[in-house]
Parts: C-alpha cells; structure tokens; sequence
C-alpha cells in the first residue's frame, strides 16, 4: 500500500501545521479586526449547485460522486455558490448589507503545478446586501492589511483591478455581441503575443477594424486613459464606478498597492462589476487571490436578488511566497513555554512540577521516559520549548527550581513564583 498521499494533497505534519495555523490565525485575526463574522458550510454540496446555469472551468474539475442514496453531489470547489445558498436559505431574517469570512477546505481536480494543487485552503471574505462600491473598497483595504500582517510590503504585491461592466459596455459600444466568447481570450491578452491576441479574437467572429479597437483599448493602464474610449451612458455610469474606487483607495494612501489592468476578467461565469486579483510583484507566481462583484448567483441559485462582492485567498501561493520571501515564522504561539526534564530515573517530580505550573497557564511538555539527558534536551529543541526546568535538580530550593535558557543557554534557577503568574516568552519571562 503507498504512504503517498494522492497526487494535488498534502500531508500536514506538526510541523508543517504550524505554519498553516499561522496562516489561518492571521487570515482570522485580520476579518475579525475587520469586522467580518465567520461562517461555514458543508464540504459536499449538490452537484447541480456548481453545474446549474454554469459554463465555468471548475466544472469540469469538480470532484462529484453519488452516495448510497444516489444523490448527486460534489466536494466543494469554491464557496461563494454555498454562500449563496446559505443567502437564499435565511434571506429575509439576514440583515443586510453584512459582511462574512469562511476558511473553507476546498477540491479541484486540476493539474497539480506550482502554486496549484487539488486540495487547497481558501480564505472567502464577502459582503453581501450592497451596490455601494465601498464594499470594494473595504475588502481591498482587507487585501493589504492581511498581506501587511504577513510583513508582504508594496514591493512583494500588487493588485489589478478591472470592472465586467466596463468591459461588457464598451464590447456594447463598438457593436461586440459575442461578449462571452471574447472574455476568456481578454483574459489571456496580458500573457500571449498581440499576434496571438488578435488571431483569438478573428476567431471569436472578430473583425479586424473591431478587433484594433479593442485592442487599443485593452492598452490603457491607467484612469485618465480610459476616458476617450468611454462614450455610451452605461459604459460612462460603469467608468464612474471604477474611478470611484480608485479615488477612494488613493486618497486612503493605498495607490502603490493597486493598478488598472484589463486583463483581469477572471474565469467564473457570476462576475458583473468590479473583478480584481492580487499577484506577487515579479507575477512569477499564480495569483494570490481573486474576487470580484456577482450581483446575480443568488437570483441565478432560485433566490432573490440579492448582490454580492467578495474573493478568495489561497494557502498555497501565499505560503511559497512568504517561504520565498523568509516570513515563515520559526517560533510559534502555541510552543510550549517550558520543558520539564530530570536527571535520574524518577519521572514523578517532572510530572507533578508540570502539573502545577500548567495550573499557573503555562503551556508544559516534559519527559516520557528515562532517557539520558543530553536527549532530553533534543526533544525540548525539537519542540521548541523556550525554557528547560529540571525538577529534580539538587539546587533546587522550596521557592526555586534550576533550568536552562534554550535561547541562550544561560542555566539559572527561576523563582517558581515567577513562573506561575507569567508567561514565559522567547526565553524571558514576562509578567502577565
Ligand atoms: P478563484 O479565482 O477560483 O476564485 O480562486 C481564488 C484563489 O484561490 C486563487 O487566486 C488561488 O489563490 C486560490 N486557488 C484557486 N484554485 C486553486 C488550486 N487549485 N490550488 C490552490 N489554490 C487555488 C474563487 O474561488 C471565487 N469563489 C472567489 C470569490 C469569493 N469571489 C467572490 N467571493
């Protein structure tokens, strides 16, 4: 039988899941800040939840199955279709506009390739139950302050934003009616040649005069130059939209976080208004997270209209980009605080020291078995305890008991008092 896990999974090894709940803590700690509360769904849903009304790629990567009962259903893609459902479910008794974070483990059965994999983490922050475009504002001012927590600055990120109603307007405009065969090759342009580009669009039915325009158009990488290419109402109503938002996050001192770039129309099929995503400054990895405005899945789902705007942030390009970057933390919050080791073969004194010092809060791992002591140390090492205590240490008083600093290796003897009412941190023990 193979130990591999299947191909696209990961194992999570203590190790390895320390760093995963960092990620998750700080993901957390950022949408609580923020505001945002937390939900959650099931990991299986019905099929036709992802299917129904859909033409979107993660279709055919859905991981679907019938169960005893014959239902169709499928693990999760994405959450924001259960989102949806949990919407339309409670409509009424929701008060709206509200704002949700989930941390969903999610499957696509797609080629397994860097920075992509069939089992993933997804943060999804969403708000739900507004037009108003500072809904955007706040989940990109969301963006930054997660990717920040992270200590990522503004030369290891950049987020691109683009609007679908811009696009669809001004397609409108110059007579384009085949607007969803041309998005997927819009979306390619930023990563082909303009001979390919324009040879996609010919094949979608575009003619050349056409094809040049849109061409031109795709060329803007800024606000102002958006202007002249913008003349019906609907499109000139969806430029103001956009401009807002930049406007906003400027005057927030956000600029050199974000960029104009029309090449972002992403793949779901349920986008409508602003789309964004955020990549690594090189763009040398896959995105790091992508979202945008669907103000149509709940009504599409069978429920009311109700609009919503959110993204989702995966665990795995974040992860090779702060690995790469060497903001993988190597101390964590939940180490223990101390070690409890002896010298002799009496485990008794290590585990009633243990006991009583966890009394005082302190987080306490010690000895399992008679072992020699230099090992016992190399199990501290391993688990990063910050502190060795050696309970039956001939120094040790009524009131004191001698250890080591593992930092330094300074050995001491630490005032049990002390130790029971702080917590031990680093190394130095720090008054509560
Ligand atoms: P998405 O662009 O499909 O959007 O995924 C968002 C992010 O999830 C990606 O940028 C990437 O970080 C991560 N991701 C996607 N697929 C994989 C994979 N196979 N392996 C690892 N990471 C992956 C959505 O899923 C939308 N539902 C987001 C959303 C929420 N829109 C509105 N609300």
């Amino acid at each position: 039988l193979s130990t591999q896990a299947p191909k696209g999974t990961r194992d999570f090894y203590p190790a390895d899941q320390k760093w995963q709940n960092f990620i998750f803590d700080t993901w957390k700690q950022v949408c609580i800040q923020f505001g945002y509360e937390e939900y959650e769904g099931p990991i299986f849903e019905h099929l036709d939840l992802f299917t129904d009304k859909s033409g979107d790629e993660i279709v055919t990567q859905l991981y679907n199955f019938q169960d005893k009962g014959g239902r169709d259903l499928a693990l999760r893609p994405e959450m924001t279709p259960t989102l949806a459902r949990l919407v339309n479910q409670k409509n009424r008794q929701l008060k709206k506009p509200f704002k949700w974070f989930s941390m969903p483990r999610l499957f696509r059965y797609e080629r397994a390739q860097k920075g992509r994999l069939r089992e993933f983490f997804q943060l999804n922050m969403d708000i739900m139950g507004t037009p108003s475009i500072y809904a955007e504002v706040d989940l990109l001012l969301a963006i930054i302050a997660m990717l920040q927590q992270f200590k990522l600055t503004q030369k290891d990120f950049i987020i691109g934003i683009s609007s679908r109603r811009v696009l669809a307007a001004f397609l409108q405009q110059i007579g384009i009616e085949q607007a969803d065969a041309v998005y997927p090759v819009l979306d390619k342009q930023a990563k082909i040649s303009r001979e390919d580009f324009m040879q996609k669009l010919k094949e979608c039915g575009i003619d050349l005069p056409l094809a040049q325009q849109l061409d031109e158009f795709m060329q803007c990488k800024t606000i102002d130059q958006l202007v002249p290419f913008l003349q019906s109402e609907p499109a000139i109503m969806a430029f103001k939209e956009l401009q807002t938002l930049f406007a906003a996050l400027q005057q927030l001192g956000m600029q050199d976080y974000i960029t104009l770039d029309l090449s972002i129309v992403r793949g779901l099929a349920y986008y409508t208004g602003i789309v964004f995503e955020v990549f690594d400054a090189q763009k040398s990895m896959r995105a790091l997270a992508g979202g945008g405005r669907y103000d149509n899945l709940c009504a599409r789902l069978g429920g009311e209209a109700v609009t919503g705007v959110g993204f989702g942030m995966g665990d795995v390009v974040l992860k090779n980009l702060l690995e790469e970057k060497q903001l993988l933390p190597t101390e964590f919050a939940t180490d223990p605080d101390v070690f409890i080791a002896v010298f002799g073969d009496n485990l008794l004194p290590a585990f009633s020291l243990a006991q009583s010092l966890r009394k005082g809060g302190l987080k306490v791992a010690q000895t399992l078995q008679k072992q020699k002591f230099n090992k016992q140390l190399d199990a501290a090492n391993a688990c990063g305890a910050a502190i060795v205590l050696f309970a039956d240490s001939e120094a040790n008083t009524a009131t004191h008991i001698e250890g080591k600093v593992m930092a330094t290796g300074e050995q001491t003897l630490f005032a049990h008092e002390q130790l029971l009412q702080g917590s031990i941190v680093h190394g130095t023990i720090k008054e509560n």
